[in-house]
C-alpha cells in the first residue's frame, strides 16, 4: 500500500495532512470476514486544491523567469546530463514501479515490464534525438543575403497530462521533450497510475532544479481550471479523451491561439477485404484488438470484413478467441485482466444490450465471450454490427469487446472512416496489391497510419504517431515531440 502524502512544488516537498483520495486496484480480493469478493485498497493520494495548483504555477513561472531562469538557459549538454542522472535514479526504481502499473491498472506482468523499458528507451532516444538538432540549429546560416541562427527554445510553463492505460510511457512521452527543451512542468498523473509516480518524486526532486518539475494532485476538475484561466499555462500537453481536452482549453483566455499536443480519440478500423489470409488476419485482430483489454488509444475498435469470407473469419476468430488466458495479472501467459475503469464492466454491458436489441449476437458465447465477472470481461465479438448501434458502431469502447460489420463493397468501410470523427489510423488485410493501393488511395489523407496486413499500433516510437480530426494536434513521435514541444527562435542580421 503506497499512501502518497508529498506534493512537489518548488524543489520542496510538501507534507500533506489530508484530504487524501483512496485508490483502488481493479483486482477483486476475497474478504476472511464476508468470504465475498471485495475491491482492495492499494493507497492514497492528496486531494489539493486550487491554492498548490496556484503555488505549483507560480514555482513553474519563477523557475522559467521569461527563458532566464537557471533550467531554460543551461546548455543543452547540461540539461542532458541531469536527465541522464534521471534516468539512472528511475531505472533503480524499474521493481516498485512494474508492481504498481500492475496493481493500479492491472497490465501484466510482460505488458508493465515492457511500458516501463519501452519508456526509458523512449528517453534515451529523445536524447539521441535532441544532440542532433542542437548541433543542427547552432548553425549560423546566410539566406538571401541575411545571416542568421534558427534556435529551437522553450515555450515556457507547460502542463503535462497523461492517460491511464499508459500511465507512465505517454505521461513521459510529452514530459521528457518538455523538459529537455527547457520548458518547466506542472504534471498531474492520471487518477489511475498515479501511485507509481511516488517512486519517482525523489528523483525528480534531485536532478532538476527547484520549481522545473511540480506536481498537481487531485480532481482534475478541482486542479486545472484555475491553470487554465490565469493564462499563464504556455503549452498544454494531453493525451486522453477529446471531450476533457476541449473543456480544458476553453478554459483559457487564449483558447485561440493556446499552443496545444493532444493526442485524443481513435476509433480505429480494420477492413478484411475477400482476397485476405485469414489466419494471419485473425491473429492480428486479436492483437490489435484484444491486447491490453482494448484499452489502447491504438487499438482495432471496428472490424469491416467482406461479406463473402465473413463466416470463416468470425469462425476462425472465435476459435482462437476461446484460447485466450482470462485472469489475473501475474498469471503464466495471462492475455485478459481485469479493465481498469470501475465503470467499464457495465458500459460494456450496455454495448451487449444495445447490440442484441438490434439483432446483433455475441458469436463466442459458447466459450464465455461477454460473461463479466466483477471487473474481469471475457472478450466478446459482436457480429453482423450496424448502425442502429451507437455505442459500438460510432463510440470507441475502450474495452475488450470487438464488432464486426460485414461489407459488400469497398466504398463501404471507406465512407464509414471518411465520416468517422477521428482519424487516427487503420489496418487493411488484403492480398491483393490493387485493393490495397486503393485503400491507400482513399484513405491517405483520413488517417495518420496505414498498416498493411498488421494491426494499429504506435510503434516503433520513432515513427510519427499523430491524426487528424478528433484524434490529435500535434505529432508525438521523438523528434517530432521534440519539435511541438519548442518554437523556432530566429537572430538575424544583414549580411554585409
Ligand atoms: O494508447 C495509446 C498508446 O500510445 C498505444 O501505444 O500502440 O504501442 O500500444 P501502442
Amino acid at each position: 500500500i503506497v499512501n502518497q502524502t508529498k506534493i512537489l512544488i518548488n524543489g520542496e516537498f510538501i507534507e500533506w495532512k489530508g484530504p487524501f483520495q483512496d485508490v483502488f486496484s481493479p483486482i477483486y480480493i476475497q474478504s476472511e470476514s464476508t468470504n465475498s469478493l471485495e475491491k482492495f485498497k492499494i493507497g492514497s493520494y492528496p486531494i489539493a486544491t486550487n491554492k498548490e495548483s496556484i503555488r505549483a504555477l507560480d514555482a513553474a513561472t519563477k523557475a522559467f523567469n521569461g527563458g532566464k531562469g537557471e533550467w531554460p538557459s543551461m546548455s543543452v549538454n547540461d540539461r542532458i546530463m541531469a536527465m541522464e542522472n534521471f534516468i539512472h535514479k528511475m531505472e533503480s526504481q524499474r521493481e516498485p514501479i512494474v508492481k504498481m502499473i500492475i496493481w493500479e491498472i492491472c497490465k501484466s506482468v510482460k505488458d508493465a515490464e515492457k511500458e516501463f523499458d519501452r519508456t526509458v528507451e523512449y528517453i534515451k532516444d529523445t536524447i539521441i534525438a535532441l544532440k542532433k538538432i542542437d548541433k543542427e540549429s547552432s548553425q549560423i546560416k546566410t539566406v538571401s543575403g541575411v545571416l542568421a541562427q534558427v534556435k529551437k527554445l522553450p515555450y515556457g510553463v507547460v502542463l503535462c497530462m497523461g492517460p491511464y492505460n499508459y500511465p507512465l510511457n505517454e505521461t513521459f512521452a510529452t514530459l521528457i521533450p518538455a523538459l529537455l527543451m527547457g520548458n518547466t512542468i506542472l504534471f498531474k498523473p492520471p487518477r489511475q497510475g498515479i501511485l507509481l509516480f511516488s517512486y519517482l518524486l525523489d528523483a525528480f526532486k534531485e536532478c532538476f532544479p527547484q520549481g522545473v518539475i511540480n506536481t498537481l494532485y487531485g480532481r482534475g476538475r478541482d486542479v486545472t481550471p484555475v491553470l487554465m484561466q490565469s493564462g499563464k499555462i504556455d503549452v498544454l500537453a494531453f493525451i486522453g479523451s477529446s471531450k476533457v481536452a476541449n473543456g480544458m482549453i476553453k478554459e483559457s483566455p487564449f483558447a485561440n491561439s493556446l499552443h496545444a499536443v493532444l493526442g485524443l480519440d481513435a476509433k480505429n478500423a480494420g477492413i478484411i477485404d475477400e482476397t485476405a489470409n485469414i489466419d494471419w488476419a485473425v491473429n492480428e485482430v486479436i492483437q490489435g484488438a484484444f491486447s491490453f483489454n482494448g484499452q489502447r488509444c491504438t487499438a482495432l475498435k471496428i472490424i469491416f470484413v467482406h461479406s463473402s469470407i465473413a463466416d470463416n473469419f468470425n469462425k476462425k476468430l472465435c476459435e482462437e478467441i476461446s484460447k485466450l488466458s482470462v485472469g489475473m495479472p501475474w498469471d503464466n501467459n495471462v492475455f485478459i485482466t481485469p479493465v481498469a475503469e470501475p465503470e467499464k464492466p457495465e458500459y460494456i454491458q450496455k454495448c451487449i444490450d444495445e447490440a442484441i436489441a438490434n439483432g446483433g449476437e455475441i458469436i463466442n458465447k459458447e466459450s464465455g465471450g461477454g460473461i463479466i465477472n466483477y471487473s474481469l470481461v471475457n472478450p466478446a465479438i459482436i457480429y453482423p454490427v450496424n448502425e442502429k448501434m451507437n455505442l459500438l458502431y460510432n463510440k470507441e469502447q475502450f474495452g475488450p469487446i470487438l464488432p464486426i460489420v460485414p461489407y459488400y463493397y469497398p466504398e463501404e468501410p471507406i465512407d464509414y472512416i471518411i465520416k468517422s470523427n477521428t482519424g487516427q489510423q487503420v489496418s487493411i488485410f488484403s492480398n491483393n496489391t490493387e485493393n490495397i493501393s486503393n485503400f491507400i488511395k482513399s484513405l491517405r489523407c483520413q488517417v495518420g497510419r496505414i498498416n498493411i496486413n498488421s494491426q494499429c499500433q504506435r510503434g516503433p516510437d520513432v515513427f510519427s504517431f499523430n491524426g487528424r480530426k478528433n484524434s490529435a494536434k500535434g505529432t508525438l513521435s521523438i523528434t517530432e515531440a521534440l519539435y511541438a514541444l519548442s518554437i523556432d527562435s530566429v537572430i538575424a542580421t544583414k549580411d554585409n
